[in-house]
């Protein structure tokens, strides 16, 4: 039988006391490229753990491709919140992506030829190639995080869930990297946090609006309000009149 990507069921989670997110219910297919977005604190990270699993919910669940996340992690690649790397740390660039295949290292610590292979594949994908042997510290914004994408698809995921890939980089490396996510979108699902609804609205199809409850829009229902700051539901067709929608308009 063929599962959606991503279901979430009437999911409450709380670090305390105070509930986070309260009633999410998701439903991503699979093949969906979608854009998730919200104010800071909103709970967009905290939704990314619970589908990854590293967190879990109070009340409800959460399915990847009919499994529960702990059982579904060989089908996930993630590139969390911006990495901390201490640039003089002396890794190269071909490590940093293996080290997404960490579980094969063997009793000599070392990784098997094929891990060797598939991360060179996975530089490929990202337009990397050339940088394979370079520390991973020379490398800029857009494409260390290009290097962080290629360690989370080494696997061939089937989803790929990123948290702010764009942050701190510049115009150039965002539009890089929107264009390899495209590309990658062609054989996974992907998920993505990010705060630049503008450049992501034409390209993505669903957007879910994380704000203490989680609500599920069509790329065409996003209103310039958004992108402002001010986050609410869809507008009724009546409000809609005098808003005009971001698609279309150049950034
Ligand atoms: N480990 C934690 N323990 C307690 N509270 C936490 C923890 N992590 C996050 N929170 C709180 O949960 C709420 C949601 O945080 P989360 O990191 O999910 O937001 P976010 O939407 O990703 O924000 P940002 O846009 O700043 O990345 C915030 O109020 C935050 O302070
Ligand atoms: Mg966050």
């Amino acid at each position: 039988m063929n599962h959606p990507a991503l279901v979430i069921k009437d999911l409450d989670f709380s670090y305390d006391s105070l509930l986070t997110l309260e009633a999410v219910n998701v439903q991503i297919e699979n093949g969906e490229f979608v854009g998730i977005f919200g104010p800071n604190g909103g709970g967009k990270t905290t939704l990314l753990k619970l589908i990854l699993g590293l967190l879990h919910p109070q009340k409800g669940k959460v399915l990847l491709f009919g499994l529960p996340p702990e059982l579904a992690r060989h089908l996930i690649g993630y590139v969390p919140q911006s990495i901390a790397f201490d640039k003089a740390f002396p890794i190269s660039v071909e490590e940093v992506v293996m080290m997404g295949a960490l579980r094969k290292l063997n009793w000599l610590g070392k990784y098997p030829v094929e891990v060797k292979k598939k991360a060179r594949a996975s530089l490929e994908k990202v337009g990397l190639s050339h940088k394979m042997k370079s520390a991973f510290g020379t490398l800029s914004g857009g494409e260390a995080q290009r290097a962080l994408i290629a360690r989370a698809i080494i696997d061939n995921p089937q989803m790929l869930i990123l948290d702010e890939p764009t942050a701190n980089i510049d115009p150039e490396g965002e539009q890089n990297i929107h264009q390899l996510l495209l590309q990658l979108n062609k054989s996974m699902t992907i998920l993505m946090v990010t705060h630049d609804l503008q450049t992501i609205v034409d390209k993505v199809g669903k957007l879910l609006c994380v704000q203490h409850n989680v609500t599920t829009l069509a790329a065409k229902e996003i209103c310039e309000h958004f992108a402002l700051g001010l986050y609410h539901t869809p507008l009724s067709s009546k409000n809609h009149f005098s808003l005009p929608i971001i698609k279309g308009e150049s950034p």
